[in-house]
């Protein structure tokens, strides 16, 4: 059975335009429809983590015009007991573009009542962070505030995971605290990214090397220590590092039907991914074969591929039966 998550992190309300192209600069054009949907990187994960069949908290802040967000997530099966409200502040908001022709996105973020100060996590006492067995963390709340829930989340016994989307500076990510963080989520992008902040300049040039060539640099870096550190390439599947140097890699998940909208699809993975990786025992130390580690790669990643044919963030992140469905005969038992 799964573990009991808590992820801190942001809820937005997405703006989203279904557009010919995306919109050039001095350029105005119409968009051919549009919807207003409940989104963030933290909500969207959380979705993910209940539609994976956690149970799981969502700690974070709607603004003055997001009290109907509530009720959103609290329908997904996510515990809002933890979402608190900023009234002096407007709801986090995406405006997202999504093409038509190529399903590209662009998004342009506001972060409002993500980066309130007034959060319910911060007055979470070490017991009641003990209650719960991982914490999942995104980019789109103050990393300050990442890094503080981190080192008492570590500290309270959760394993931690860390989804660094949309990237810190790169003067952040080398002061950032990595010694608290046990799992990485992070996209090929990301990862060389990540390996330009913490690596010196010729180290750094295996970014160019291919996957499995990044991920043993980032290895060399601050990174040396943490339990797992999966990258996620899109179509090419996923390729993932464990701390004795170990690579394991999965091919894609099955797409039917074209791609329509990606956008949300790593935060499909991620919720995903946390929520098959707390059915594992964690102690006394992560029991965690490749065979494992595969099995739960290649779930997360149908998942998300599922999450790309059709439009929307947390509303096309499947159930957990309809990943299983797709996937067949390829099911493991043992994921039950
Ligand atoms: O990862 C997708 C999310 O990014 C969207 O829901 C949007 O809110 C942006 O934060
Ligand atoms: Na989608």
């Amino acid at each position: 059975t799964p573990g009991k998550l808590l992820v801190r992190g942001s809820v937005n309300i997405d703006e989203f335009f279904v557009v010919d192209h995306i919109v050039r600069s001095g350029e105005t054009i119409s968009s051919t429809d549009y919807s207003r949907r409940a989104g963030g990187k933290g909500a969207n994960q959380a979705v993910a983590a209940a539609k994976a069949g956690a149970q799981v908290d969502f700690a974070g802040l709607v603004g003055n015009d997001g009290g109907w967000l509530r009720d959103t997530l609290g329908g997904y099966g996510v515990g809002v007991s933890l979402l608190g409200a900023d009234e002096t502040l407007p709801t986090g908001r995406a405006v997202i573009q999504l093409s038509s022709s190529t399903a590209d996105n662009s998004i342009v973020l506001l972060p409002g009542a993500n980066f309130s100060q007034t959060s319910r996590f911060r007055h979470l006492t070490s017991a009641q962070l003990a209650t719960y067995s991982h914490l999942l963390l995104q980019n789109e709340i103050p990393l300050n505030e990442t890094k503080d829930a981190l080192r008492r989340a570590k500290s309270a016994g959760l394993t931690t995971l860390f989804n660094p989307s949309p990237m810190p500076s790169q003067q952040a990510l080398a002061e950032f605290a990595w010694q608290h963080l046990d799992w990485l989520v992070i996209n090929e992008g990301e990862g060389a990214d990540l390996l330009a902040a913490l690596a010196d300049p010729a180290a750094a040039e295996q970014a160019n090397e291919g996957p499995a060539a990044l991920l043993r640099a980032l290895r060399r870096t601050a990174l040396g220590s943490l339990t797992g550190i999966i990258m996620t390439r899109g179509a090419e599947g996923v390729v993932a590092s464990l701390r004795d140097g170990s690579v394991v890699e999965v091919g894609p998940g099955k797409v039917v039907g074209g791609v329509k909208d990606t956008t949300g699809a790593g935060d499909c993975f991620t919720g995903y991914f946390a929520t098959l990786l707390s059915t594992l025992p964690r102690s006394p130390a992560y029991s965690l074969t490749h065979d494992k580690l595969r099995d739960i790669l290649a779930i997360a990643s149908q998942a998300a591929a599922i999450c790309v044919e059709s439009q929307g963030a947390m509303e096309s992140v499947p159930t957990l039966a309809a990943v299983k469905e797709r996937t067949g005969e390829g099911w493991k038992e043992g994921m039950e």
